[in-house]
């Protein structure tokens, strides 16, 4: 937390009926120890006042790139250069549509402008707006240009009998994000945020067998599914980790269920349900042999090859993403290991599998993140992308831990 508490963030607040939700980020924020200092952009002064957001942040609000005293006092350039992040949420279409413009016609575009410090927006708007082929080529621009994203997410809209993709992440979310770009590891694993979850995890490889000897089998180590468990546990959670065959210990507090195939993979997650989260990071062989021998295939005496019949392996995230809902957790989160064309795949993924997020990683040969300790990530959500920086497989997993935490408190309540 020592590592929040002398970061500087200027929170620009845009014009959408979100706004509201940031006089929470705020108090959060400041809970933590960080200096907050606003900017209200003219339309967000619609919706919450310079009074109020001043109170919180107990500061000075700016609202105005031509408050001459502001201006001598303190300046935009200054104020853009002064940060250690910038944060826009509500990022509205228009104001989106500014920063990928590069408009400067007010203070918030202006700091948006003159500064060299790192931007997150939390983009909040009609789903039709968010879909509006401007927004989709703005947000890309805005990616291409550095800009981190958080959001939006799918739900219910202000406007009654609206939802879709378009709703602004919850303060909750935001505030883990900021941590995680500080990397500030007692934010973001604060204990006891998951007591009394389930989580359920899948990691490793799984074994299928050609005879009693030999087996068809892949690369993963189970580190990346064993950092989840061990992250999931620390802040509080029953966690149950059904691994294939891997040389890694039981991770502190966990229930592991060892198993050696895909079949037997799938009866022990279903068995382990319900489950208020369940992450899928084991690396399931897509196929096995169909034909396999109860004795040792010995060498034909004329080098007859034998002959391997494959079939497809259940496919256990899709079936426990497909649950109905009661059964369903609340937050599937499935992995993409991919070597080529890694968001566009697990953007498909997510959809074929009906998860809800997909962790895409790039996993050729050049990367060493099979078996490796270190995974570069994108987080595929119904409302974009987030790419992380290169970390260790236990940073990503305490990120993504933090990440569904923070989510399951914003859509489900506490535990
Ligand atoms: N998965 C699963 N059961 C399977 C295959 C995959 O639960 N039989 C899960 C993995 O744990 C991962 C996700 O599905 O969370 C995607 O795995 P991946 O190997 O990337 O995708 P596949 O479905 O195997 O597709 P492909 O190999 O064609 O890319």
């Amino acid at each position: 937390m020592a590592e929040l508490q002398s970061k500087r963030i200027v929170l620009i607040i845009g014009g959408g009926i979100a706004a509201y939700k940031c006089l929470e980020v705020i108090r959060r924020l400041r809970e933590r120890g960080c200096a907050v200092r606003c900017i209200l952009t003219r339309a967000a002064q619609q919706f919450v006042t310079p009074l109020s957001v001043g109170a919180l942040s107990n500061d000075a609000v700016l609202t105005d790139l031509f408050d001459l005293d502001a201006e001598r006092e303190i300046g935009h350039i200054r104020l853009s250069r002064d940060a250690d992040l910038i944060v826009v949420a509500p990022a509205t279409a228009d104001l989106m549509a500014k920063m990928a413009g590069g408009h400067a016609d007010d203070l918030a575009t202006a700091v948006l402008m003159a500064t060299d410090k790192p931007v997150l927006i939390a983009p909040a708007m009609n789903p039709r707006m968010w879909a509006h082929p401007a927004t989709q080529r703005n947000a890309t621009t805005l990616r291409a240009d550095g800009i981190q994203f958080i959001g939006p997410n799918a739900g219910e809209m202000a406007e009654r009998g609206e939802s879709g993709v378009g709703r602004m992440a919850e303060p909750a979310e935001i505030v883990a994000r900021i941590a995680h770009h500080f990397g500030d590891e007692a934010l973001h694993t604060t204990p006891g945020t998951l007591a009394g979850r389930h989580v359920l995890i899948t990691a490793g490889p799984t074994h299928e067998p050609i005879d009693p000897v030999r087996y068809i089998a892949n690369r993963s180590s189970g580190k990346q599914g064993f950092a989840l468990a061990a992250a999931a546990a620390a802040m509080g959670a029953n966690v149950t980790l059904v691994s294939g065959p891997v040389g890694l210990p039981d991770p502190a507090g966990v229930r592991v269920l060892r198993v050696e195939t895909a079949t037997e993979m799938l009866a022990a997650a279903t068995a382990a349900l319900p489950a208020d989260i369940a992450i899928f990071a084991a690396a399931v062989a897509d196929w096995r042999v169909s034909n396999a021998a109860d004795e040792k295939i010995k060498k034909g005496a004329k080098a007859a090859l034998p002959k391997l019949e494959l079939v497809e392996n259940p496919d256990i995230l899709s079936a426990i993403s497909h649950l109905p809902p009661g059964q369903r957790p609340a937050l599937v989160i499935g992995f993409a290991a991919e070597t080529e064309h890694v968001v566009e795949h697990a953007r498909k993924k997510r959809k074929s599998k009906g998860c809800d997020w997909i962790v895409a990683n790039d996993v050729s040969p050049a990367t060493g993140v099979m078996g490796g300790n270190r995974n570069t990530v994108h987080i595929v959500t119904a409302g974009g992308v987030e790419d992380w920086p290169e970390m260790d497989k236990q940073k990503v997993a305490d990120g993504l831990i933090a990440r569904a935490a923070a989510h399951l408190e914003a859509t489900t309540g506490s535990a």
